[in-house]
């Protein structure tokens, strides 16, 4: 069977920090797979843009295309304004219509959440990845001036919402069979408006998994009070970025929270990425979780095994996780988690339990 083609890149700040251990846990589980792994990385990022005014090569997208799978570390530079890095990650997911953008919550057992009663948490957030708010639709006007003007529009589509809903209940058919949609009608009654109706719609469709819209800021409240009672959520692009980086604080906080960026049947690679930035705060000081990576990468041998790409994929994918979870009950740790270790003493446990587990 012909290699699995990986592209990767590592980005900035803790991205490069992050993505080799990444690559360190790959390189064994390479060992297991059916199918040898072509691994190739691209310096792409803030360094190059400014060392050549593009943070990839004009033509990346025609470049990553003939990659199975996209591992990404992070995007985003203190010295260059926002959007121009992060700018990749937003045309990687529209261009190649990644529209579902798949991020499981789960806390596991020796990590610490800031919930005192310690529920159960198991969420899988399934979060439109091509509209909504991030439409690129929109401008300025009278720039500079007193009566400057913004305009920034969100777009949602029927066809857009309807195959995000599908994909979630398709999900929840193969968990607890409960689909939370979450929604703001009551003030945007266009955009979610069509919204509601559309999930609705796809939920009749479904008369075995229950169904239940919960409006998104007392979604907010909810999660925090009782993340036990969800089991799948669907959002929109807006606020299934939100509510995930809540969610990864109730899982024990951004360094262990993993996404996919992917398009069940589309043509194109999926990505994945760990739902932290850059963190600049952190970056340069080998101290960064690379748990969160480490686990977007387990989603992707799950994905390369649903793909038809990597035989028998669906169990390394469970073995890595397993280590995860593992070296999370017993350590090493990473400050962020109240221990001392390094990115590279939390991977190299990973990828030691991920030996031990397959019988290396
Ligand atoms: P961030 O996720 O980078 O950091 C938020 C907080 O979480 C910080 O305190 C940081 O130290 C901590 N944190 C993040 N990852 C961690 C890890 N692996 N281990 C331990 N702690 C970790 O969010 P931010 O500070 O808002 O954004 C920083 C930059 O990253 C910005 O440029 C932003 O646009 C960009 N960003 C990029 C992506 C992406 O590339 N996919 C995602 C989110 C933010
Ligand atoms: C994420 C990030 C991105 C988003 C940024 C980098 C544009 O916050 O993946 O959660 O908002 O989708
Ligand atoms: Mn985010």
């Amino acid at each position: 069977m012909l290699p699995v083609r990986l592209a990767v890149i590592p980005g900035d700040g803790v991205g490069p920090e992050v993505t080799a251990e990444v690559l360190r846990v790959l390189r064994v589980v390479e060992r297991r797979s059916q199918v040898p792994f072509d691994i190739v990385e691209f310096p792409w990022g803030t360094d190059h843009y400014l060392r050549t005014g593009h943070v990839a090569p004009p033509d990346f997208l025609e470049v990553l295309r003939g990659f199975d799978a996209i591992l990404l570390g992070a995007m985003g530079d203190p010295r260059v304004p926002d959007h121009i890095p992060v700018g990749l990650v937003l045309q990687i997911r529209r261009q190649f219509d990644l529209y579902v953008n798949l991020r499981p919550i789960r806390l596991v057992p020796g990590v610490p959440t800031p919930l005192a009663h310690r529920p159960t948490i198991d969420i899988l957030f399934v979060r439109e990845n091509t509209e909504g708010e991030y439409a690129q639709s929109g401008g300025r006007l009278y720039t500079g001036s007193k009566d400057e003007i913004a305009v920034h529009t969100a777009v949602f589509t029927a066809r857009g919402i309807e195959r995000v809903a599908v994909y979630a209940f398709e999900r929840a058919r193969r968990r607890r069979r409960l689909v939370t949609s979450v929604s703001k009608a009551n003030a945007l009654p266009h955009t979610y408006g069509l919204w509601d109706e559309v999930v609705k719609r796809v939920a009749s469709r479904y008369p075995d998994v229950t169904f239940e819209t919960v409006l998104v800021d007392a979604m907010a409240y909810h999660m925090v009070r009782q993340p036990d009672r969800f089991d799948v959520v669907v959002a929109s692009n807006l606020f299934g970025d939100i509510l995930t980086d809540l969610g990864a604080a109730l899982q024990g906080g951004l360094g262990l929270a993993a996404s996919a960026n992917l398009n069940p049947d589309g043509p194109y690679p999926a990505m994945f990425e760990p739902v932290h930035g850059s963190a600049p705060d952190i970056a340069g000081r080998g101290i960064a979780n690379p748990v969160g990576a480490i686990w977007s990468a387990a989603l992707a041998l799950e994905y390369l095994a649903h793909r038809g790409r990597l035989p028998g994929g669906d169990r390394l994918a469970e073995v890595v996780v397993q280590a995860i979870t593992d070296v999370l009950g017993v350590g090493p740790h990473t400050p962020d988690l109240g221990g001392s270790a390094s990115t590279s003493d939390v991977g190299r446990a990973i990828t030691e339990r991920v030996t031990e587990l397959m019988g290396l």
